[in-house]
C-alpha cells in the first residue's frame, strides 16, 4: 500500500541543524525555523512549535545528536556524562508524552555502547535518523490497522492533532483517515477544536483540508450533541502515554470523550505506536500530568478573554481508564480485552 498524499514534514534533519515546522504559526503560515542548540530544541518543545508525542521524541533525538556533534569533550567519559545531563535537560521540557524519554534513552544507550568520541557522535546521528524512519513505517501500519475498523463512509470524531505533523509522516489516529482517502472510502471527520491551544482547529482541520478529507470543525462542548445526532461510528484519538494496564494519557478532553462514547455506545479507539506504551508505569495514577501556563486559558490569539488575576487550572492531558477503551490500535495490530496481558505480548 502506498499513501499518495504529499505530507508536510514537521522535522527535517539538515546535518548541522534541525529544520522544524513552526506549528505555532499554523494555519496562517507554513514557516520553518532552524534549531542548532539543545536550548533551541528545549524551547521549541516547551513552546509547542513542535508537539505530538512522536514528533517531540524525534526532535529531541536530533537535538541530542546535534549537541553531541558540537561537543568539545576530550574523553569518552566526559562526553557520556554531559550527554546524559543534556538528555535529562531535554527530557524536562514536557513530562507526559513518554516518547520524549523513550527516544532520549535510546540514544544514551547507543552512546554507552561506543568506545570512541567519533563513534559516539556518528552513531547518535544514525540512531536519530533511524527513529524518524521507523516512525514513518510504524504510523503507516497504525493507519492500516485503524482503517480496518472503519465502516464504508464512516463518520468519525477525533480530538487534538494526531496527524503527519505530530509524527514523522501519516500520523496515528489520522493515519486511518489517510488510508481511507487512498482507498476511496469517503469518510467524514468531526474534529474537536481542542481548547486551550486549539490543536484541532488550527492543525487537524488544516491538515485534513490539505489532504482533501471531508472535515467538520466543532467546539469541544458540542461533542455530546454530535455523538447523539450525527451517526458517529467511532471516536479515534492518539496517546501520549499508555501504562501497563492500558490506562491512557492524551490531550485534555479525551477522558470526557471516552465517557460520552460509552454513554452513546460508540467504539472508542486509541491509536499509538509501541514507543508510547510505557510498561514501567503501572497505571494512569502514576502518570505525571503536565500543567501549562495560565495564559493558554486566559488568552485567545494573544487577546485576554478572562479577568486579570483569575485563578486558572490548566492540565494539558487527562487519563482515560482502560475500561473505557474499546481497542488500542498499534503497528503490531489491534488489541482488546485484558490490556495488562495483551500489551505485554506486543514486546
Ligand atoms: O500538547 P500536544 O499537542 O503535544 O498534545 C498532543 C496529543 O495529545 C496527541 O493526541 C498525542 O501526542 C498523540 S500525537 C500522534
Amino acid at each position: 500500500m502506498t499513501v499518495k498524499q504529499d505530507f508536510i514534514k514537521p522535522v527535517i534533519w539538515e546535518g548541522e541543524s534541525i529544520k522544524l515546522l513552526n506549528q505555532q504559526k499554523l494555519p496562517g503560515s507554513v514557516e520553518y525555523i532552524f534549531l542548532t542548540t539543545a536550548e533551541d530544541v528545549w524551547d521549541a518543545i516547551v513552546e509547542l512549535k513542535v508537539r505530538g508525542a512522536p514528533a517531540i521524541g524525534i526532535t529531541a533525538a536530533y537535538g541530542l545528536a546535534l549537541w553531541a556533534k558540537n561537543s568539545e569533550a576530550e574523553t569518552t567519559e566526559e562526553l557520556l556524562q554531559s550527554l546524559k545531563k543534556t538528555a535529562d535537560y531535554l527530557n524536562s521540557a514536557r513530562p507526559t508524552a513518554v516518547n520524549l524519554a523513550w527516544a532520549l534513552h535510546r540514544l544514551v544507550r547507543v552512546a554507552e555502547q561506543q568506545s570512541t568520541i567519533p563513534s559516539i557522535k556518528g552513531k547518535l546521528e544514525l540512531e536519530a535518523i533511524a527513529i524518524q524512519r521507523e516512525d514513518e513505517e510504524t504510523c503507516r501500519l497504525i493507519g492500516e490497522n485503524g482503517y480496518s475498523l472503519l465502516p464504508e463512509g464512516a463518520n468519525v470524531l477525533t480530538h487534538c492533532n494526531t496527524g503527519a505533523i505530530a509524527t514523522s509522516k501519516y500520523g496515528t489516529a489520522l493515519g486511518a483517515f489517510y488510508i481511507a482517502k487512498e482507498r476511496g472510502n469517503e469518510i467524514h471527520v468531526y474534529a474537536t477544536e481542542t481548547r486551550p491551544v486549539l490543536q484541532g482547529a488550527r492543525l487537524t482541520a488544516w491538515e485534513l483540508q490539505q489532504a482533501d478529507i471531508d472535515v467538520t470543525l466543532i467546539t469541544d462542548n458540542m461533542a455530546a450533541h454530535v455523538l447523539k445526532t450525527k451517526n458517529i461510528d467511532a471516536i479515534i484519538v492518539g496517546a501520549d502515554r499508555i501504562t501497563a494496564n492500558g490506562d491512557t494519557a492524551n490531550k485534555i478532553g479525551t477522558y470526557g470523550l471516552a465517557l460520552l462514547a460509552k454513554a452513546h455506545d460508540i467504539p472508542f479507539y486509541i491509536a499509538a505506536p509501541l514507543s508510547t506504551i510505557d510498561l514501567d508505569t503501572a497505571t494512569g495514577e502514576d502518570i505525571v500530568i503536565e500543567e501549562r501556563k495560565a495564559e493558554e486559558v486566559t488568552h485567545l490569539g494573544g487577546q485576554r478573554i478572562a479577568p486579570e488575576g483569575v485563578q486558572v487550572f490548566n492540565p494539558s492531558f487527562d487519563v482515560t481508564p482502560n475500561e473505557l477503551i474499546t481497542a488500542i490500535i498499534t503497528e503490531k495490530g489491534v488489541i482488546r480485552g485484558d490490556y495488562q496481558q495483551e500489551l505485554q505480548k506486543l514486546f
